[in-house]
């Protein structure tokens, strides 16, 4: 619930979680699309402008007899409301305020499979007297393709076009050439008036702060010819005191079959017979009320997969509700859309996706495994991967291209995840082809043979993998030595070299390695795993000898094969991906430099604000190794505080058993353990974000690009499979929490494959340390693996630390 419209920066939700999607602040902000944030963009929404946040699912309420007018979601008129709140809920909003005795609610949701969004209005008359009042909504339309609607001015100011019948405004763009799609925005309510041309509504020089039409109180009917076609709709609501009045808008999308199209047939007028049952149906408010129950028992029934109960309010906030849901967001959406991602630019990442999919692969296992055999149709017959994938064609995006070295092997630990979720073998026997090329095909598992063989055929001179364009840190351009101005360092010609190596690529390929060993098992293939685990045995050994700096892990080596990340360079001497990385494949864990790596870690890179990226952090560009030494000193790969490392170094922490230091660096990034620092960290108190300044940023604390992040997956899997230690293995449930030594334990209940697993951990004050008994059914087991009982059953765990 958030209680003033004034906050830090607009704090955003997401409406939809099938096809039809939008964003929306909580001053209503945000915009709308079907599908493809790009191509599909139903709604205009303005990046870059001041004011923040402009462009949304606007009402504003005028009373007649004075006159004066305003929003009932704050924006856009900004006039001061006498309450006011939002609460932002699991892919619903709503947002309620008060102004001059007229109080108004508004919910907007996405009813399930359904391509179009609810905003249903109640207007109340809390005054003594009766009231008079006039009501409208506005929404702006996006010429379809996002990007060319904020470039292409000489034509799209004269392509706009919409029709308006019985009070529906059809925006219909493009429709009567080769589009079979269009929009609409409808009201359940009779109308005095509406408007579908901007300047007309708003008045000429005026903006969505003081429309002509309300300050007026009249639409005036316009009919969008070309320039910027809107919908409005002017309702009139006469209040008795106490009374209230329910108002439904439609804002949808639809698409028409092509020999359907025009009605009558041959004309060029929109075919409006198969759309309007679906508007009069959505129009009605015992419909609504029934598709906000089955959203919300939809959202029930997924959070339940893992529901927990710690002594730690901020966690079990996160855990049970906002961590899962923005994992699901950006399984949904990947990069593509929110204050910070424009929705133009990205595909879906190869490597972001599969990352993605450790957080949200117990919420959909069969969306799950769909991504992942998408995902993998993209990968080349060499093993490698193209960087990203486009979502409508779901084929590898030929901009981006390939050589990001570490990208093949992510797709191992995704498969790897699925398995010990579902157990799913057979999807290792599915048939998928090479570049999307049909006749290509082979075993979905061949394709996880060929991404190791990838890195093992593309070692450098120290025996590490070559890092390519860059691994797991997009900035660490060490094949680009780039001068020119403005060239992206992710597209430039990058130097063949075969020089540049990386150590975080060699601790991620010992991880994989050790997962496709136990998947080569999971086959019968005992021989193949063996020899993956030879091939990670020998990574190690490279490792301990050319990748380690004497306190921690090096970085990687450049392109000249000089040092990166090593105290003999004069900046950036130590990095956080090497560290957590190769922790989490074991390196170092049995001889004691994990835990020196982890002490260099706390003394160098730890603040208040959770764990910079590198330390110290380049003052000037380094031609030789790239973005990374573009940005500004504290902010983004240059030293931020890239929160999606973060999670790597907690379970390091857990893996040399320091649960206290796991847990405090869990806290450090917790949205919800920062709301009250909300001044500083200024974005979502719910959702992670990407980066927060790091100690040489001037806003040191201040969090940017909040959503559409790995953090999420990476920090659910953190707390719940590492500090709590409830983990999905391919032959059982371990239960394996390392704690903060104050807890006295905790509650969890998990569903997994079918089973209820009820899990309750007790630790004796002051423990800490590993479970020493462990108790299923009533019954003592040896270790803490714990058998796949059938589904349907329940089974209870009692785990005792100390
Ligand atoms: C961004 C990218 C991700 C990359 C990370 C570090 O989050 O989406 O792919 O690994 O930055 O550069
Ligand atoms: C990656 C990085 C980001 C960078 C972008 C484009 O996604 O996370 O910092 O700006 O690539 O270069």
């Amino acid at each position: 619930m958030i209680t003033r419209p004034d906050t830090p920066t607009p704090w955003i939700n997401y409406l939809g979680t099938e096809e039809y999607f939008g964003f929306v602040s909580n001053t209503a902000g945000g915009c709308s699309f079907f599908r493809d944030a790009r191509l599909r963009r139903l709604t205009r929404y303005r990046y870059n402008n001041a004011p923040a946040d402009v462009g949304g699912r606007y009402l504003y309420l005028r009373d007649d007899a004075s006159g004066a007018f305003w929003s009932p979601t704050w924006q856009p008129t900004r006039r001061e409301l006498d309450d006011y709140e939002c609460r932002h809920g699991l892919s619903y909003t709503r947002i309620a305020s008060s102004w001059g005795g007229v109080r108004a609610e508004t919910l907007y949701f996405v009813p399930l499979g359904e391509d179009l969004e609810v905003w249903r209005l109640a207007v109340t008359n809390e005054r003594d007297a009766p009231v008079s009042l006039s009501l409208f909504s506005s929404v702006e339309f996006c010429l379809w393709d996002a990007q060319d609607d904020a470039t292409n001015f000489q034509r799209n100011l004269s392509v706009g076009q919409v029709e308006v019948e019985d009070g529906v405004v059809f925006h219909t763009s493009e429709y009567r050439e080769r589009r079979d799609h269009f929009a609409y925005f409808a009201c359940s309510e009779p109308l005095a008036g509406f408007d579908s041309q901007r300047e007309a509504f708003l008045g000429p020089y005026r903006g969505w702060e003081r429309p002509l039409a309300v300050e007026e109180g009249r639409s005036s009917g316009s009919i969008a010819h070309g320039w910027a076609p809107i919908g409005s709709h002017h309702v009139r609501l006469d209040l008795a005191p106490s009374a209230s009045a329910e108002v439904v808008f439609l804002l949808g999308y639809a698409e028409n079959p092509a020999e359907d199209k025009f009605d009558p047939p041959g004309s060029v007028t929109l075919n409006k017979r198969r759309v309007r049952p679906v508007i009069d149906h959505w129009l009605r408010t015992d419909v609504v009320d029934e598709a906000f129950d089955a959203l919300r028992s939809h959202w029930g029934e997924l959070l339940s997969v893992l529901e927990v109960a710690t002594p730690d309010e901020d966690t079990n906030r996160m855990v049970n509700i906002w961590n899962p849901y923005q994992c699901l967001v950006t399984f949904n959406l990947s990069r593509s859309i929110s204050l910070y991602e424009s929705g133009i630019g990205r595909g879906l990442g190869f490597r972001d996706s599969n990352q993605d999919l450790l957080g949200f692969v117990h919420l959909r296992p069969a969306r799950a495994r769909e991504r992942l055999l998408d995902l993998a149709a993209t990968q080349l017959a060499t093993g490698g991967a193209y960087h990203q994938y486009q979502p409508l064609t779901k084929r590898g995006n030929d901009g981006i291209g390939s050589g990001f070295n570490d990208d093949p092997l992510w797709l191992i630990l995704a498969a790897a995840a699925y398995l010990k979720e579902t157990g799913d073998a057979p999807v290792l026997d599915e048939p998928v082809p090479y570049d999307n090329l049909p006749g290509t095909e082979t075993t979905f598992y061949e394709h996880l043979r060929r991404a190791l063989g990838y890195t093992l055929g593309r070692l450098g001179p120290h025996g590490l993998p070559l890092i390519g364009r860059a691994d797991w840190n997009d900035c660490l351009n060490l094949n680009c030595l780039s001068d020119t101005p403005g060239e992206s360092f992710q597209t430039a010609e990058n130097r063949a070299g075969g020089v540049a190596e990386s150590v975080f690529i060699a601790g991620q390929f010992v991880l994989a390695a050790a997962e496709l060993a136990g998947i080569a098992r999971l086959r019968g293939l005992v021989k193949e795993a063996e020899s993956y685990e030879g091939a990670a045995q020998q990574m190690t050994a490279v490792i301990d000898r050319h990748g380690w700096d004497g306190e921690w892990f090096l970085r990687a080596y450049d392109h000249a094969g000089g040092v990166v990340g090593s105290h003999r360079n004069d900046e950036g001497q130590i990095f956080i991906e090497p560290q957590g990385i190769c922790i989490l494949a074991g390196v170092g864990v049995n001889d004691g430099r994990a835990a020196r790596a982890l002490a260099s870690v706390r003394a160098r890179l730890a603040t208040e604000h959770g764990i910079m990226l590198q330390q110290p952090a380049y003052s000037r560009y380094y031609r030789e190794l790239g973005e990374i030494s573009s940005y500004p000193p504290g902010y983004k790969e240059n030293a931020g505080i890239f929160c999606h490392a973060n999670p790597w170094i907690m379970i390091a922490e857990t893996i040399v058993g320091d649960g206290d230091a796991a847990f405090d660096y869990y806290r450090r990034i917790n949205p919800s353990a920062r709301e009250a620092i909300s001044g500083v960290h200024r974005c979502e108190p719910y959702v992670y974000a990407q980066m927060i300044a790091g100690r040489d940023a001037p806003a040191h604390g201040e969090a940017k690009n909040s959503w559409l992040t790995g953090t999420a997956a990476w920090n659910l899997v953190a707390l719940t499979q590492w500090i709590l230690g409830i983990r999905p293995e391919l032959g059982g449930l371990r239960i394996d929490p390392v704690l903060p030594s104050h807890w006295p334990g905790f509650t969890a209940r998990r569903r997994w494959r079918g089973a209820t697993y009820e899990i309750a951990v007790t630790q004796a004050a002051g423990a800490s340390g590993r479970v020493r008994r462990l108790v299923v059914d009533g019954t003592d087991v040896e270790g803490n693996l714990v058998r796949p009982a059938p589904p349907g059953t329940t089974v209870r765990i009692e785990a005792s630390i100390g």
